[in-house]
């Protein structure tokens, strides 16, 4: 299908357009600026402004046959009815889909354990209060023979972006992790490329005058995703809890008032019926160990073949620490190869062949977590061939709380991996002891 996409250049509209692209949909981007971005996939590139709707006048041309509607409303009633009107009309009595993008915070606070599902009545936050009118504006075109569908997403990540990047950052700026409003809040999230595909589906097979939650977790404790924010941020103190007033002097009432709210939502309709499959890593463990976390790749091409090797190579790092935090002999051993591998301890103590790592860890690895432990980040990757890595860690001791302890050493264990049988193990090992 050729797909007019508004929001194009956006967080979302470029894992829309990725995926659109993928799945052999021709992607029209409407943009603001008329600066041409040829790298972004597009087959094509208009001019428009959702502010003034007579910008968008004669983008849906006769041979567009979906629009995805990803630009953010003005909440200005008028305007924004106008640029419902211009997308929509031209698609009237073809059938073709018109797929608008709303939020979950319509739903305003749902509480409790109960999960709501699309059936729930809306109860909008200020920050979107203009957001219902819209969905029911646009969901009215399915009486037009248009086939008018709504997609809800949850708070979005992934990528290294969206809101979640936004603790991130204040962790970073702050020096340590914070959540806003209750301890109790949940947010409902979603992977940007599970996400993505959600739309994909809904273009392709979403009935006229429906309404879909893009919903991957129902409600995520925003403390543990604050936790892991700090992780990524390098931060390990623990997080706290900023009141609403509070942030909103930094964020505005509108958004503070966003970013405290309590959801439980289900996103269980859209796999159900239209067969969507949230596959991608929960937001926790994105944060923690995936896209939140710069990694310097060398001798790889960019792509997701590579991102899937260095997503790998994370989770063998995040096993060493697993492993040497819960005091796990085997679990440590198994990530070492079994055929000749050598180990330096930060110590200086050589051990060479997997018979001597083993019986030294066996004797070494029990109780030595007892006082505090060590958190490891993998900072570089230089692929020396597909199938060989080696791998540059920051080791930072830290208590069992997460605090980092300050006046001990930081380390910088090097790995030399090798992947076999479709497994990346420690071939050479050596830590360092970081001296200033
Ligand atoms: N991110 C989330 O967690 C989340 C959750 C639920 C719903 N949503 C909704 O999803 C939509 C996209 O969100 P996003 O996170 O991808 O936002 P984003 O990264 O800020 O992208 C917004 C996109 O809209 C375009 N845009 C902004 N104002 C425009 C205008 N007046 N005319 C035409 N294009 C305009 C921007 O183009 P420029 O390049 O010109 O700025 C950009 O491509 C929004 O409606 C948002 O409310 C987002």
């Amino acid at each position: 299908m050729k797909v007019l996409l508004t929001g194009a250049t956006g967080y979302i509209g470029s894992a829309v357009t990725d995926h659109l692209a993928a799945a052999g949909h021709q992607v029209v981007a409407l943009t603001r600026g008329a600066e041409q971005q040829p790298g972004r996939g597009w087959h094509a590139q208009l001019v428009g402004d959702t502010a003034d709707p007579a910008s968008l006048a004669g983008a849906v041309t006769p041979d567009i046959e979906a629009v995805i509607h990803l630009a953010p409303p003005s909440g200005d009633a008028a305007v924004d009815t106008a640029v419902i009107e211009a997308l929509a009309a031209p698609l009237r009595g073809t059938g073709r889909p018109f797929v608008y993008t709303s939020g979950v915070w319509v739903l305003g606070a749902t509480g409790g354990a109960q999960e709501v599902d699309e059936q729930a009545t809306v109860n909008p936050i200020d920050i979107v209060g203009y957001r219902p009118r819209i969905e029911e504006r646009v969901l009215a075109e399915a009486a037009e023979g248009v086939r008018a569908v709504v997609v809800r997403p949850g708070i979005v990540y992934g990528r290294g972006g969206g809101i979640p990047a936004i603790l991130v950052d204040r962790a970073r700026l702050q020096g340590a992790p914070e959540y806003y409003g209750d301890q109790g809040v949940r947010w409902p999230t979603v992977h940007v490329d599970d996400l993505a595909e959600l739309f994909v589906a809904a273009v392709e097979r979403a009935q006229a005058g429906t309404l879909w939650h893009g919903v991957g977790e129902p409600a995520v404790a925003v403390r543990d995703l604050a936790r892991a924010a700090g992780r990524a941020a390098g931060v390990l103190a623990a997080p706290h809890a900023v009141p609403v007033e509070q942030a909103a002097e930094v964020f505005g009432p509108l958004f503070a008032e966003a970013l405290a709210l309590d959801q439980s939502v289900s996103g269980a309709a859209a796999r159900t019926a239209l067969g969507w499959q949230p596959s991608r890593p929960r937001a926790v463990a994105d944060l923690e160990s995936g896209s939140y976390r710069p990694v310097e790749v060398f001798g790889a091409p960019d792509g997701p073949g590579t991102d899937a090797e260095v997503a790998a190579i994370r989770r063998l790092v995040a096993e060493v620490e697993h492993a040497q935090q819960n005091e796990l002999v085997d679990r440590f051993l198994s990530v070492f190869r079994r055929q000749d591998p050598v180990w330096t301890t930060g110590h200086g103590k050589r051990l060479s062949g997997f018979e001597e790592i083993a019986s030294f860890t066996r004797k070494v690895l029990p109780g030595a977590a007892a006082e505090s432990t060590a958190v490891y980040d993998v900072e570089r990757v230089l692929f020396l061939r597909p199938d060989v890595a080696a791998v540059n860690v920051r080791q930072q001791p830290v208590q069992h709380d997460g605090t980092r302890i300050t006046d001990r050493p930081e380390g910088r264990p090097f790995y030399l991996l090798v992947k076999e049988d479709g497994t990346w193990r420690i071939g050479a090992a050596q830590n360092t002891i970081v001296a200033d």
